[in-house]
């Protein structure tokens, strides 16, 4: 059985990593990866293929950046050579970015069968590219690998009740594993922050938190002001709108560093005090870390992450200072995620199902 998965930006290399591991060790499995080129910077890419030992892509697409349209249009042009030179049993896509999208479009109209992992989860906020990404994918794809119960569940209210089969989370089964390998590194946190001493971990990168300049200058000023020092792991697309607005990212508690590679960032997240932050994946690895996270968006998709306050959605970024000083909670963390065999699951699955 042969599954090509169809990968470009960095929270789907995570991903990447585990269902490689399961297909490397189930037998008679063929896995065929694509890369798209959506990220190329080697701090982005290259580090996590490295870090996570997952196989050289067979294929790069070289696509790069651009807007939603050009950035996707060009990969899609790409993809149909490639599905027709390895026709897969499978084509597997990963969560909700442009290459997930331009990977489903170009197999489903080869009428190859598409697996989508991380199916159903929604933030019901339609200025996300992500989410009509998410919603599109979902509506197009044979196979539904939901993650949790609420992206079941948000799936049957779409209609896609029978094409759904909850695997858990894979990003666990990499984050726990992970984990327990870094407990005793040491830090790669930027200058000036003492790893011995209480600090933050913050990443900020959606469209609609840096690309209006008010809105980025307001969230800055609110990160400065926290009463801890805070290391600022600064995506590619924060430096650049930052720059173009004339913000000083660096200031007060803030201390900028470059993107961390995955192991870095689990052993800081793990050893920080508060996680603040609008991406998806680290709201959930601060959860399955025992981090308390600060999110700052209107909604979450992993809304398993806000029960007894492990995370806190923040609108206003002149509320960050109050909500990364509060107390850690003493309440527990569920189990919602998985038990760190999601990958494994899937594999076998596809293997179940191949024509
Ligand atoms: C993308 C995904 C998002 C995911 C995120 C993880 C979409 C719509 N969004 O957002 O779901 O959470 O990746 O990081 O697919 N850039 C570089 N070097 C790189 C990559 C990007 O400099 O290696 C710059 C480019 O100027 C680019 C900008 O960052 O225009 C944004 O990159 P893009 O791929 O459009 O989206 P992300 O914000 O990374």
């Amino acid at each position: 059985m042969k599954i090509l998965s169809v990968v470009g930006a960095r929270p789907q290399f995570v991903k990447l990593a585990a269902v490689a591991d399961a297909a490397a060790e189930a037998e008679g499995v063929e896995h065929v990866i694509v890369h798209t080129g959506q990220h190329y910077d080697a701090a982005m890419s290259d580090v996590f293929f490295a870090d996570l030992r997952i196989p050289a892509p067979d294929v790069n697409l070289g696509s790069g950046s651009g807007t939603h349209g050009r950035q996707t249009g060009s990969m899609l042009a790409a993809m149909d050579e490639v599905l027709e030179e390895h026709r897969p049993d499978w084509v597997l896509v990963y969560g909700d970015t442009n290459s997930t999208l331009a990977g489903t479009l170009s197999a489903v109209k080869m009428h190859l069968r598409v697996a989508h992992l991380e199916a159903g989860l929604r933030s019901f906020n339609r200025r996300m590219p992500e989410e009509h990404n998410r919603v599109l994918t979902d509506h197009a794809a044979d196979l539904l690998l939901a993650p949790t119960e609420v992206a079941r569940e948000h799936l049957a209210a779409e209609g896609l009740a029978e094409r759904t089969v909850v695997v858990g989370d894979v990003m666990t089964d990499v984050c726990l594993r992970v984990a327990a390998a870094v407990r005793d590194q040491p830090l790669r946190l930027p200058e000036g922050i003492d790893p011995a001493a209480d600090f933050a971990v913050a990443t900020i990168h959606r469209a609609d938190n840096t690309d209006d300049p008010e809105r980025l200058r307001a969230i800055v000023r609110g990160l400065q002001s926290l009463d801890m020092p805070l290391a600022l792991l600064a995506h590619p697309r924060l430096v650049a709108k930052a720059e173009a607005a004339g913000i000083d990212l660096a200031g007060g508690a803030v201390r900028v560093g470059e993107p961390l590679a995955y192991p870095d960032l689990v052993a800081a997240v793990q050893r920080a005090r508060a996680v603040v932050t609008d991406s998806g994946g680290l709201q959930k690895e601060a959860y399955l870390l025992g981090t308390p996270c600060t999110t700052v968006r209107t909604e979450t998709e992993w809304v398993e992450t806000l029960e007894n306050g492990w995370n806190q959605l923040v609108a206003d970024p002149a509320d960050l200072p109050a909500a990364v000083g509060r107390p850690r909670p003493t309440a527990d963390r569920p189990d919602h995620y998985g038990d760190g065999q999601a990958a494994q699951r899937v594999v076998a699955l596809l293997q179940e199902r191949a024509r």
